[in-house]
């Protein structure tokens, strides 16, 4: 049987089928672990390679979700299955192997009782909100095997030499009424983690608390009187240069705080050597587009189909 299910000593094949399949992405070590071995509930039988000997052709990284936070998961009964990621080796492809994978990870779906698979439009821990419409391939053989587009979702770029992101006056400005911005810390994990649930749900609470794992904390935050009133943090359940989520309450809105917040994650990223950000599954264009000159770099689709 070419199927075989991956464990941590595939980590490096995987990688490299990545690397070599997904042109437009940059993967690393870490991003594989991330995706595969720490996906959240992970069903090592909804990830496996299609081998030919030792030597890895394909590969399908897929998962479940049950989180709903009203949008992603959309009427859907949960779990939902998802596919994270489809990929064959390019010298190898239209030889009916990725057929053979996604014919796999439904039967063995339906086998654990799940009734609807979707690819793109859950959270959190993906690579993508959809498949890249410059990834057509994909989106021919998604449709091929019945799956139907649902909607689409665009990111973000940020030129990060474009600006300093100097923040100085207006973190002053800002503590003068009141409101102090500081970098998240692992010591907030509970305050915070019980503040994300309750202002913004469970999905937006794992990507935030997620943040406080990184080194430093790709995360942070506005307190007033003490409380928690905005967060924005990167690296969290996307590729690392990729920020977001990020919310400010309501009656704190339009102080610029969310910009303030912004500001210091790319300056981050920046210090960290990356030269662009992409703000991820956007959300308002015209707010980053104003406050960071971003402009939409990347499309996708998301598609879905019934067990
Ligand atoms: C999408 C991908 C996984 C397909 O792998 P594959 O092993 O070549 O797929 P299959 O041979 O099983 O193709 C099955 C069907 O999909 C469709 N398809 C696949 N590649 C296609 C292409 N380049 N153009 C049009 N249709 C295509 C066809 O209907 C094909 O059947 P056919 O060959 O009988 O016409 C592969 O192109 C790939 O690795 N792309 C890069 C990874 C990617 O974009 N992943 C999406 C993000 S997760």
């Amino acid at each position: 049987m070419p199927i075989r299910e991956l464990n941590q000593a595939d980590l490096p094949t995987v990688l490299d089928l990545c690397q070599r399949a997904l042109p437009l992405d940059t993967f690393s070590a870490q991003l594989i672990q991330r995706h595969m071995l720490d996906e959240p509930e992970r069903n090592p039988a909804f990830q496996f390679g299609f081998w030919e000997g030792d030597e890895l052709r394909g590969v399908l990284l897929g998962g479940t979700r049950r989180i709903d936070d009203g949008h992603t998961l959309l009427h859907r009964p949960r779990p939902v299955g998802v596919l994270k990621l489809i990929a064959t080796d390019p010298a190898y492809r239209r030889q009916g192997i990725a057929s053979q994978l996604i014919t796999a990870l439904i039967e063995r779906m339906r086998d654990a009782g799940l009734t609807w698979l979707r690819s793109g439009n859950f959270a959190p821990s993906y690579f993508w909100p959809g498949v890249d419409a410059r990834y057509t391939p994909a989106l021919c053989f998604l449709q091929r095997h019945g799956f139907q587009r649902k909607g689409d979702a665009v990111n973000m770029a940020v030129d990060l030499h474009a600006h300093t992101w100097d923040t100085a006056d207006d973190e002053e400005r800002l503590l003068g009424v009141g409101i102090r911005i500081r970098r998240a810390q692992p010591s907030d994990a509970d305050a915070f983690g019980a503040w994300l649930g309750q202002a913004w749900g469970p999905i937006w609470q794992w990507e935030g608390l997620r943040a406080l794992h990184n080194q430093p904390p790709s995360a942070f935050v506005a307190e007033r009187d003490g409380e928690f009133c905005a967060f924005a943090a990167y690296n969290t359940s996307s590729f690392p240069h990729v920020f977001g989520p990020t919310g400010t309450v309501e009656d704190q809105r339009a102080q610029g705080i969310g910009r303030v917040l912004l500001c210091l994650c790319l300056r981050d990223l920046r210090d960290a050597g990356c030269s662009q950000a992409e703000i991820g599954w956007v959300g308002p264009i015209a707010f980053y587009a104003r406050v960071a000159d971003a402009t939409i770099n990347r499309v996708f689709f998301w598609h879905e189909r019934e067990l």
